[in-house]
């Protein structure tokens, strides 16, 4: 079995290739992919690029030419959900495109040919990414958080939001939060790739899990959180956490 391991940014997945075990560089596509073995386990890391076409890309040459089995993704994200803090980590449960709107054609969020707005991620997979990170926020994770002058990082579950924009302001990101809430959809965090891998794995019966670490507030100061947080902490939550996860999944 070939895990995945994705995430959009270099600075979200450094260090990590250099724990594979006999890794091998492979080119498609204009991306490279770095296949090896992690604690016993077939994975392969790749960078999704930014965006959700990027990402369905990225996602698709995994299935068709690197033979992946499901796909993990660790990155990072903006915190939507009002307890949803910088710092805090968000493990998806399922994935919507929130600048999907072919209305009123389609009800607002529902992707057309699907009859659906909502692609859940696998349970099972997405259960053992949880153990990881609780694991992870339970112990190190608070000595990470504090060189920024964060609090002790808590582990959200739910609904994650994927669209082609940086939310960067307090009105956007209102916004967005009351369109979706309007459809009954409560999002926790924002992103750009995750929903577009959600459906790509739909489309193959693949099993899907993501968790996001929470970068900035999509807020007025976003800008200035994000990248401080993406150069500090998101890497290290992705080490650990993938590494965690392997471990697991060598035991099963
Ligand atoms: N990824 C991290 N922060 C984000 C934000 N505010 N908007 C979109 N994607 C993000």
């Amino acid at each position: 079995m070939t895990i995945a391991i994705l995430s959009a940014l270099p600075e979200e997945q450094q260090g990590l290739v250099d724990l594979l075990q006999n890794a091998q560089q492979l080119s498609y596509a204009g991306r490279r992919f770095w296949r090896g073995t992690l604690h016993g386990v077939q994975v392969v890391c790749a960078l999704s690029g930014i965006g959700k076409v990027a990402a369905a890309t990225t996602a698709t040459v995994l299935i068709e030419r690197l033979n992946a089995q499901a796909i993990v993704f660790t990155g990072v994200a903006g915190g939507l959900g009002a307890d949803v803090h910088v710092g805090d980590v968000v493990v998806a449960r399922s994935y919507v495109q929130h600048d999907m709107d072919a209305s009123p054609l389609f009800p607002r969020y529902e992707m057309p040919g699907y009859g659906r707005s909502v692609f859940a991620c696998d349970e099972a997979l997405t259960h053992k990414l949880a153990l990881a990170v609780q694991q992870c926020v339970q112990s190190l994770a608070a000595a990470w958080t504090a060189t920024l002058a964060l609090p002790a990082p808590r582990m959200h579950q739910g609904l994650i939001v994927s669209g082609d924009r940086f939310v960067s302001g307090v009105e956007e990101s209102a916004n967005l939060r009351k369109g979706l809430e309007q459809a009954d959809l409560q999002p926790l965090a924002v992103e750009m790739e995750g929903a577009a891998i959600a459906q790509v794995c739909a489309d193959y019966d693949l099993p899907f899990a993501a968790m996001r670490s929470i970068s900035d507030r999509a807020d007025d100061a976003a800008h200035v959180d994000f990248p401080k947080f993406v150069h500090s902490i998101a890497s290290r939550y992705a080490q650990v956490v993938i590494e965690n996860l392997c471990k697991q999944l060598a035991k099963a």
